[in-house]
């Protein structure tokens, strides 16, 4: 996915994974990185101000707030429903949630640098993730009446 692709056309990128909850979620996912690519273009070119840091601070809470909760619920539904491919979906939303502890230090620490790597991560996780991983799991949570 390049990542010079408009907003709109990355949301439009996303697949259908199913189950319409998930989906809505996955979309929101991808506007909290929009509006981090929209932060991180903006600070290419000045120095962050107060208000910035105020920005990163409220908008990494929201990403890492959601994402928790994103995971947590695609979980239960795959336990619930004895959903094969489980142990790789928890070890992928496991790993993600350690990556954005480790960029919590960077944002407390004010270390700047952080920002467009991890805004380019973000989208290449969530695309393959989605795309991908949460894909996989479309046609047995159809077939087990889910939509
Ligand atoms: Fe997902
Ligand atoms: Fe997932």
């Amino acid at each position: 996915m390049p990542l010079n692709a408009s907003i709109r056309d990355k949301e439009c990128l996303l697949k259908n994974v199913g189950v319409m909850e998930f989906n809505k979620q996955h979309l929101r996912l991808a506007s909290y990185a929009a509006e981090f690519q929209e932060l991180v273009d903006k600070l290419s070119a000045q120095e962050p101000t107060l208000q910035d840091w105020k920005h990163i601070d409220a908008l990494f809470a929201r990403i890492s707030r959601f994402v928790t909760e994103h995971f947590r619920l695609e979980e239960e539904m795959m336990l619930q429903h004895g959903y094969p491919g489980y142990e790789s979906q928890k070890k992928q939303h496991d790993d993600f949630v350690k990556k954005l502890i480790d960029v919590q230090g960077d944002v407390r620490g004010r270390n700047i640098h952080f920002t467009s790597s991890f805004c380019s991560e973000l989208w290449t996780w969530l695309f393959h993730h989605i795309n991908v991983i949460d894909f996989a799991y479309r046609d047995f949570f159809i077939s087990k009446g889910l939509n």
